[in-house]
This record gives structure tokens, sequence and C-alpha cells, in this order.
């Protein structure tokens, strides 16, 4: 157990996440953050090559040292990152200390969501924005049955992985009004693709 989720898991998120078909996204969703930035779940440092001159200084929270390990040694744009191992759940920063908040594609699997999404609303200042890039629960039928039967062992292989959470309500409920969601298929298996790309700001 230690070895998968220390060693193996790491560098498997590190090859699913080097998928070219991410890329688009990623170049829209950090191309918009700004100022004083907080990305949550940072993985391996995937999106540090997309962050502007608009933006002073990231701060990448991962709660895996072997990502946190992989994404001190990625290429970045020049921008300022500093590293901060932690979850989610208790982001170690103060309330409304942050201008943007970052999300690519760890709402599916951090185990209190709701939890880390009232914690993002915290940080942010109260002109701040949410950006976010997820993939979630399929409006389709079909697919959203598929996704909920295939949850339980998906996120066993999966690093804890959901297809099922429902993305816009869960921002929503966090506390944040969304001002632009677009929503569809990227390219793949439909159960694990179906993407929610936005931004929000706390009500
Ligand atoms: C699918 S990966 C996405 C990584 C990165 N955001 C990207 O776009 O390449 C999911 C990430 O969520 C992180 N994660 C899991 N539980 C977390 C938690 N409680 N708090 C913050 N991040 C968490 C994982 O360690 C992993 O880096």
């Amino acid at each position: 157990m230690g070895i998968y989720r220390d060693v193996i898991l790491p560098k498997l998120c590190d090859r699913s996440m080097r998928n070219d078909r991410l890329h688009p996204y990623r170049r829209r969703v950090i191309g918009a953050a700004a100022g004083r930035v907080l990305e949550i779940g940072a993985g391996s440092g995937l999106n540090l090559p997309f962050y502007r001159t608009t933006v002073r200084e990231v701060l990448a929270l991962e709660p895996s040292p072997s990502l946190l390990e992989m994404a001190r040694r990625a290429p970045h744009s020049g921008v300022r990152v500093d590293f901060i191992e932690a979850s989610a759940e208790a982001i170690p920063l103060d309330d409304g200390s942050v201008d943007t908040v970052v999300t690519t594609w760890t709402l599916c699997t951090i185990p209190g969501a709701d939890a880390a999404l009232s914690e993002m609303r915290r940080v942010l200042r109260p002109e701040g924005t949410l950006l976010f890039v997820e993939h979630g629960l399929s409006p389709d039928r079909g697919v959203r049955w598929c996704q909920n039967c295939l949850t339980p062992i998906w996120r066993r292989i999966g690093g804890g992985c959901h297809l099922n959470r429902p993305i816009r309500s869960m921002i929503e409920g966090a506390g944040f009004r969304i001002d632009r969601v677009e929503t569809g298929y990227m390219a793949g298996p439909k159960p694990m693709t179906f993407m929610y790309e936005g931004s929000a700001r706390p009500r």
C-alpha cells in the first residue's frame, strides 16, 4: 500500500495528467490567473509553465510529498512559486489573503471536497476569483449511470478519484456565485471526460 500510494500513484498521476488534450484547458484557466495565486492540488506542477506575468506569486499546495518533489523540478514560466505541503481541507493561509484560487482536476479526488471548497472561499479575498476545470457528473442519464457504477472501483485504483461529483452544485454550495461555466465532453470515454470549466466569486 505504501509503495503504491507513495511511488506508483504519483507516477501514474503525472503520466495521466500529461495528456496533451488537457493543454487547451490549462492554457485558458491558468492564463486567467492574476495576483497572489493559490493552486490547489498542484500535483507534479504541470500548470506551472502556463502562469503569465499578471501573476505575482503562486502558492502551490499539494499533500503528496512525492508529487511536490516532482513539482519542484518542473519547468515553470519564471513566476515566483512557493510550495506548501498541506491538504486543501485545512489551508494554512489567512482569510482573504489570495486574489485567485486555481483548481484543475482536484475536486474529483480530495476526500473532503466540500470542506476544501469552503477553505478556498475563506482564503480568497471578497473580490477574488476561483478558476476551475474539473471532470464530474454528466447530465446524460446513461453516462451518469455508468459513472455511479464505476466510481467505487475507479476510486480504489485511481487514488480516490470520483467520476460522479456534481461540480457545479458543489462550488455553489460552498458559497460561490458562478460567473461562467462551460461544460462538455473531451475526447475519450464519456464517464471520465465530462468537463466543467469556468470561474466563480465569493457570494
Ligand atoms: C488528478 S491530480 C491533478 C493534479 C494537478 N492539479 C494537475 O492539473 O495536473 C489530483 C491532485 O489532487 C491532489 N489531492 C488529493 N487530495 C488532496 C487534498 N486533500 N488536498 C489537496 N490536494 C489533494 C492529489 O495529490 C493530486 O495532485
